[in-house]
């Protein structure tokens, strides 16, 4: 464990951008685990409601998807910081999830107040959700 100065210098002195962690301070990776516990919270949110949607047969957007989808795209852009890992996520992965989550935040955010949505576009938000996770876990 390294002085919390000492790990802001090397993050910015890091030759290779993918490999930022010479040392790391206990502050900053508190904060990423905490970040990462309310990205996950997030998670259980919009898929939770979503499931919870599809199994009444009700495609209604509800207010467990809204904040979280709110809370993916949040979170995950400040995770995607060089935030004291040994090893950065790779770019394209970052990229890709970025994108995904706007695109569902997007879904979720514009038919916040229609009575009922599509059927196709309800589970192409369930679906791309597990394809963002997908993502998280198994691009490394
Ligand atoms: C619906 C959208 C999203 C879902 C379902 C999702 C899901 C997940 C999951 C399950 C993890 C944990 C993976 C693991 O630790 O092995 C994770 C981590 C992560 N996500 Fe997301 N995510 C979403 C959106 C985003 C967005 C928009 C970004 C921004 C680029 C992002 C960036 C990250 C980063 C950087 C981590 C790694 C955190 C760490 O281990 O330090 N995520 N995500």
């Amino acid at each position: 464990m390294v002085d919390c100065r000492d790990f802001v210098v090397n993050q910015l002195l890091t030759v290779n951008p993918h490999v930022s962690g010479r040392g790391y301070c206990a502050h900053v990776v508190l904060l990423r685990h905490i970040l990462l516990y309310v990205h996950l919270i997030g998670f259980a949110l919009l898929l939770g409601g979503t499931i919870t949607q599809y199994l009444t047969r009700k495609y209604k957007i509800n207010q467990a998807m809204l904040a979280g989808a709110g809370t993916q795209v949040i979170t995950g852009l400040i995770l995607a910081a060089p935030f004291g890992r040994a090893v950065d996520p790779p770019p394209g992965k970052l990229i890709t999830k970025a994108l995904l989550g706007v695109i569902i935040f997007a879904m979720v955010f514009f038919s916040r107040q229609r009575e009922n949505v599509n059927k196709g576009h309800f589970l192409a938000i369930a679906g791309l959700t597990l394809l963002t996770a997908a993502v998280a876990v198994f691009w490394r």
